[in-house]
């Protein structure tokens, strides 16, 4: 047991925080407020190496560890969970699927570009009428010869407008149900292929989440990823991966949330003495400081694990199931530790308990972490 982060994992915190505070801080309350998304600064997050950390160099990638992914989904998340999500869902959904399971020709038509942050990725696998029971697709991808045929509408995409490219869960073949569901490289441009409606969100208002629509797409049939009807199990493995970038990104919300609350206490007076004096707020400030401890070591030890190629699925779901509940809780009693204050824009923790709740919910929600875990643990 070794608990002392690296050099070089103190290295890339160090830089994802000064970027967090210069670049992201400034206008993240009139992005929230406007659902701008950041754009610039995901520019800079490309040439800084975070839109493909994980991605080997051989493919326009970082090459860093999933520690050092973690680390730094964690510093933009205390700022600014949408710059946070834009960039999870581009490394570990969109990278990671194509590095670990698409062809050789793929990663070198899309990864490199993906992995550079020249171009955004997208990962779209839910619909109107299939969330968690995501092997109820609709969607279809009828097998035509040299091309599929795609037809069908996704909901909740983050990066749909933003994105270029975009890896796309359909059904082939109903009969076998999810082993007739395949995974494709779509364009955007593709004939047929309408991004939506935006979303008007409660929380991570700087990224765009948007319905997206397929009407006789023709897509390739080089641009299937992997085997015939092996995409439910692609879309499955790649969560396990997406699920610790989201445990990292509720820790983030958590713990900047948690570092407001705990300076507010110090400066507020109220009784004729500072709020950190009353034995009231000691206790949560000692319950949010012990929640985002046990979500980091959690978040650690999923990644920990990825890195050192060992099963991860229910490491990744019981970090994503307690980071996120922790990023609710602790959201929370940051606002009530700020009172009035805390209920208005400028002081960032009312943004970061909406942002907060998102992380219940995607990527499998609450009880989808639990079914998932709890079938792990009774196998
Ligand atoms: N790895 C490999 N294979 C897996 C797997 C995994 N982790 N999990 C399941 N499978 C396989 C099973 O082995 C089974 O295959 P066989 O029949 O060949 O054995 C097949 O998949 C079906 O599995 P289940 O019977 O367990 O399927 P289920 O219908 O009970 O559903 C589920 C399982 C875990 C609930 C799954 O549907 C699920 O994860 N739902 C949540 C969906 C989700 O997380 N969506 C997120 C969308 S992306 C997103 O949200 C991004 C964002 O916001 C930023
Ligand atoms: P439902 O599946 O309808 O669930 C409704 C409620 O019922 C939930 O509380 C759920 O936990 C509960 N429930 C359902 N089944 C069970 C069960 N068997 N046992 C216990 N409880 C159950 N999807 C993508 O594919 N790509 C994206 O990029 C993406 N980005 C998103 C961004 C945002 C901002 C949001 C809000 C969602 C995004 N999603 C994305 C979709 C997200 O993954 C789904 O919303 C999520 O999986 C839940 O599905 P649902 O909304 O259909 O809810």
């Amino acid at each position: 047991m070794y608990f002392q982060p690296s050099e070089e994992h103190l290295m890339v915190r160090r830089a994802a925080r000064d970027f967090a505070l210069n670049e992201l801080k400034p206008g993240v309350i009139e992005r929230d407020e406007l659902q701008m998304f950041p754009i610039e600064q995901i520019k800079m997050m490309g040439e800084l190496g975070f839109m493909g950390m994980m991605v080997s160099p051989q493919y326009g990638g970082s090459g860093m560890d999933a520690i050092s992914y973690i680390l730094v989904i964690e510093e933009l998340s205390k700022i600014d969970a949408s710059a946070a999500v834009v960039m999870s869902v581009n490394n570990s959904l969109v990278c990671y699927g194509l590095e670990k399971y698409a062809a050789e020709s793929q990663k070198q038509k899309y990864l490199r570009r993906l992995a550079k942050g020249e171009v955004i990725g997208a990962f779209c696998l839910s619909e109107p009428e299939a969330g968690s029971d995501a092997t109820a697709l609709s969607t279809m991808a009828i097998d035509m010869g040299d091309h599929y045929l795609l037809n069908g509408t996704k909901n909740w995409i983050t990066n749909g407008n933003s994105a270029s490219i975009y890896l796309v869960i359909a059904q082939s073949n109903p009969n076998k149900r999810h082993k007739g569901i395949n995974a494709f490289i779509v364009e955007k441009g593709m004939p047929g292929f309408v991004v939506g409606s935006k979303e008007n969100k409660m929380g991570i208002r700087g990224s765009d989440t948007h319905s997206l629509h397929f009407n006789d797409v023709k897509v390739p049939k080089e641009n299937r990823i992997g085997e015939d009807g092996s995409g439910f199990r692609f879309a499955m493995r790649v969560l396990e991966a997406g699920r610790i970038g989201i445990a990292a990104q509720a820790l983030g919300i958590a713990s900047g949330a948690y570092e407001l609350a705990l300076n507010y206490t110090k400066e507020r007076k109220a009784f004729g003495k500072s709020l950190a004096d009353v034995q009231a707020i000691q206790f949560k400030l000692a319950d949010m400081a012990t929640n985002i401890e046990a979500a980091r070591l959690l978040c650690l030890k999923a990644a920990w694990l990825k890195d050192n190629s060992l099963p991860y699925a229910q490491a990744s779901s019981i970090a994503k199931l307690f980071a996120s509940e922790t990023a609710m809780k602790t959201t929370t009693e940051a606002v009530q530790i700020h009172g009035g204050y805390g209920y208005v824009k400028e002081y960032h923790v009312e943004r970061l308990m909406r942002d907060a709740k998102v992380t219940q919910i995607y990527e499998g929600t609450s009880e989808i972490q639990r079914i998932v875990i709890s079938r792990s643990v009774l196998r």
